[in-house]
């Protein structure tokens, strides 16, 4: 259970028919018990623009954000395999500047692979980076990056005829070079015939239980995102309602000095405390103690 994930396990666990178990985490200690829990695949989201940076959509987050929050989970996960979203133009221009975003989140962060929405032009960025050694996940149906061009955040594949364009996609996608491909917001007939169609393992998010694997975003499942979820989410805890009590309860408390008590507080020889109160400009006493 504690040697590191590698690439190589991903299609084995697809052929044995075994789960792949993948999270987001954009920290070090989320990551850290992401790891603890047993977690497959840490996913470094562009999500973190909405969930930890406060933007209102994925598009505006960068490279730099995203290089740092994928730095605090790799210093924070051993086991799992990390992979880091590459976000909204950092990829779309050409292959050359795929090739050096993604550089540094294998240098610089020290991710396992990256993630890259879309199908079409996103081929070619896929083709490039497999060729240079840099693993990489896909991703299709929901592309919350083109959310404008996709009229909103709803599900894909609806018909026949996006089904099998998005089941073309998955199968160009593993040509490229893919080692696993998410399926976001799609029906889940549609995610198992394009899941029986590859060889590589399909994450489902929103895609049914026939997906090779699942992800949810850390703070939909661990119920601190405020507001609306989507409807594909199992809130497994509610975190954001235990963090509202205590911090709730330390204000009261500051407000009506009942914290600090004694306990939380350094001790002082009563000679010492004399010492002051009767001669404030008294010598600074040579020992210390932390007690
Ligand atoms: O950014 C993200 O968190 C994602 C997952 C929802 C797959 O892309």
């Amino acid at each position: 259970m504690n040697t590191k994930v590698s690439l190589g396990d991903f299609a084995a666990m697809k052929q044995r028919h075994e789960k792949i178990v993948v999270v987001t985490a954009y920290d070090a200690p989320s990551a850290r018990l992401a790891d603890a829990a047993g977690v497959d695949v840490v996913l470094v989201g562009d999500s973190a623009a909405m969930t930890v940076l406060g933007y209102d959509s994925t598009v505006p987050v960068t490279v730099d954000e995203m290089l740092m929050l994928t730095r605090a989970v790799t210093r924070g996960a051993r086991r799992p395999f990390i992979v880091a979203d590459m976000p909204f133009g950092s990829f779309q221009v050409s292959n050359t500047a795929a090739l050096e975003n993604a550089v540094r989140f294998v240098k610089e962060a020290k991710a396992d692979a990256v993630k890259l929405e879309g199908a079409g032009p996103t081929l070619a960025r896929v083709a490039a980076l497999v060729d240079a050694g840099i693993p990489v996940m896909g991703h299709i149906g929901l592309t919350p990056q083109s959310v404008t061009m996709l009229g909103g955040y709803k599900a894909q594949g609806r018909t026949a005829a996006e089904a099998n364009r998005l089941r073309a996609a998955a199968i160009a996608l593993e040509s490229a070079g893919c080692f696993a491909l998410v399926l976001e917001a799609i029906p889940a007939p549609v995610a198992a015939h394009i899941t029986g169609a590859l060889r590589i393992p399909t994450i489902g998010i929103g895609a049914g239980v026939d997906c090779d694997g699942q992800v949810l975003v850390w703070h939909d499942l661990l119920g601190i995102t405020p507001g609306h979820v989507a409807r594909f989410v199992r809130q497994y805890a509610d975190i954001g309602g235990a963090v509202l009590t205590a911090l709730t309860a330390y204000a009261a408390d500051v407000r009506s000095s009942s914290f600090p008590a004694a306990q939380h507080t350094y001790a002082m020889a009563n000679e010492e405390i004399e010492r002051l109160q009767t001669d404030p400009a008294a010598e600074p006493s040579v020992t210390r103690s932390t007690d």
